[in-house]
């Protein structure tokens, strides 16, 4: 996304003013321009960062993956441990020398950070390196731009890479400046032109969150009308099997492919949960660690569904060197959007392609964990007990009887429980039904009912 329309302040219908980021900075161009380029990677660890230090393999190889997904290959890598980053350059003058040397012998076109980088750290490196420098936040944008294909996901990215480019308009200021258009202190053509930049990408960010906040509000409403099924809602990082999951779980053919964030928005089915019924399953976007908090905030209408789920299923893929990293980055992001609460069960997914003894020490880890492999099927049974139970917990199973004439009670029972079964008298009808623990204390309030039980004791 070179340029987006904006609409000038207090005239949103009739005078549209491009907003061509790509005249002033390079830098918004960058979103959606890093297709088939060469890069070398560059990770720096920061002592203290333990999750990271503990990172198994070769630590960028997440990069790696993450430059593939935006079609950019891979030619080179360099690591560095620092105790904190060089303010100028975030790694230091030796590391730099070494990595413009690379930067040269591979002709590289673009570099690509590990780490978030500051306005000024990626404008003094390209100084040096002379070729584009770009951070890990910046690349995961680029990778959510060219997957979004629904209009809600476009939005939220859009509204991600905005607020990820606005602080970075300053650039476009240095770069006139060198031109001698304007001057410290002088209100230069190139001083106007980044305030009229900066306001309008500031209204567009509004209007944005605004859209953004209509749909969600929207979204909540939908997925709470829908609240008279469960809900099960598959989390966890990106690649680790959700949608192959989902897939196998309720017969569907949702996109599934061996790529970061293959899946971008939110699809639900019907899974015919044996033992227990209908439920409605969904599937959304994959996490990963240090996923860019503009993304977090902009894609909440996605996340609803895991917001008002009954059940997390977070799912893991057993099979990576870096599952506990992964693990423990898909529970941060469920703490950052605020449902790290919620009732979860954690699956270890493909198991197929794991050493017995290396399952071992991971259910000794994470002993209420369920295994499985969702392309194979194995494990796909237990992990329907283990949901079923959980589902059944909050549940109460009882048989009442009530008048027949008594509509708006039965009309209760259907939408916030189940009716299993009925058998009616002449007067008076014997219902089944599985029902909310807390509805019980709501029908003790109805004199015609018989059958509930006694004491909320008898509950448990
Ligand atoms: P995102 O959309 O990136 O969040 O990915 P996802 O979690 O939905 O993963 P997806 O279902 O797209 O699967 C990623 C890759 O893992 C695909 O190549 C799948 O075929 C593969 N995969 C999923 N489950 C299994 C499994 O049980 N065993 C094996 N061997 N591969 C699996």
């Amino acid at each position: 996304m070179s340029s987006v329309f904006l609409p000038i302040d207090g005239d949103s219908n009739s005078t549209k003013e491009r907003f061509d980021a790509s005249t002033h900075t390079d830098r918004l161009t960058r979103i959606g321009s890093v297709a088939r380029e060469s890069a070398v990677l560059v990770g720096v660890y920061l002592e203290g960062r333990g999750e990271l230090g503990s990172l198994v393999g070769t630590p960028l190889d997440e990069l790696s993956g993450l430059a593939e997904a935006a079609r950019v290959c891979e030619v080179g890598r360099i690591t560095q441990r620092r105790r904190k980053p060089e303010a100028a350059t975030y790694i230091g003058s030796g590391k730099l020398n070494e990595l413009k040397e690379l930067v040269n012998t591979v002709d590289a076109d673009i570099v690509i950070f590990d780490n978030d980088l500051a306005p000024s750290q990626t404008k003094n490196l390209e100084e040096e390196l002379k070729v584009k420098v770009i951070d890990r936040t910046e690349l995961i944008l680029d990778i959510f731009a060219s997957r979004a294909r629904t209009n809600e996901s476009r939005l939220a990215v859009e509204l991600a890479q905005l607020e990820y480019s606005l602080p970075r308009l300053k650039r476009m200021w240095t770069h006139l400046e060198r031109q001698g258009v304007g001057g410290v202190g002088l209100r230069g053509p190139g001083e106007k032109q980044l305030e009229v930049d900066r306001r309008l990408a500031q209204k567009r960010i509004l209007d944005l969150k605004s859209e953004l906040n209509t749909i969600q509000q929207r979204r909540h409403r939908e997925v709470a009308a829908r609240k008279t099924s469960r809900t099960v809602s598959l989390v966890g990082y990106t690649n680790a099997g959700k949608s192959t999951l989902l897939n196998r779980l309720t017969d569907s053919d949702v996109y599934v492919k061996d790529q970061l964030f293959a899946t971008l928005d939110t699809r639900t089915r019907r899974w015919h949960l044996p033992g227990w019924g209908p439920v409605l399953l969904s599937d959304t976007v994959g996490f990963i660690r240090d996923l860019p908090h503009h993304l977090i905030a902009s894609f909440r209408a996605t996340l609803e569904e895991a917001n008002q789920a009954d059940l997390l299923l977070h799912v893991a893929d057993a099979s990576s060197r870096n599952v506990n990293i992964q693990i423990d980055a898909a529970f941060q992001v469920l703490t950052d959007i605020g449902i790290r609460e919620k009732d979860t069960l954690l699956v270890l997914n493909k198991i197929d392609m794991l050493e017995p003894d290396r399952l071992e020490v991971l259910l000794a880890k994470y002993p209420n964990a369920v295994s499985i492999s969702a392309g194979s099927g194995l494990g796909i049974e237990n992990l329907a007990v283990a949901v079923s139970n959980i589902l059944s917990k909050e549940f109460l199973d009882l048989t009442i009887e009530m008048p027949i004439a008594n509509g708006r009670l039965m009309a209760l029972l259907a939408r916030d429980g189940e009716i299993l079964s009925k058998r009616y008298g002449e007067e008076m009808v014997l219902v089944h039904c599985r029902i909310p623990q807390h509805l019980v204390g709501r029908l003790r309030q109805e004199k015609e009912i018989q059958g509930l039980p006694e004491k909320p004791a008898d509950l448990f």
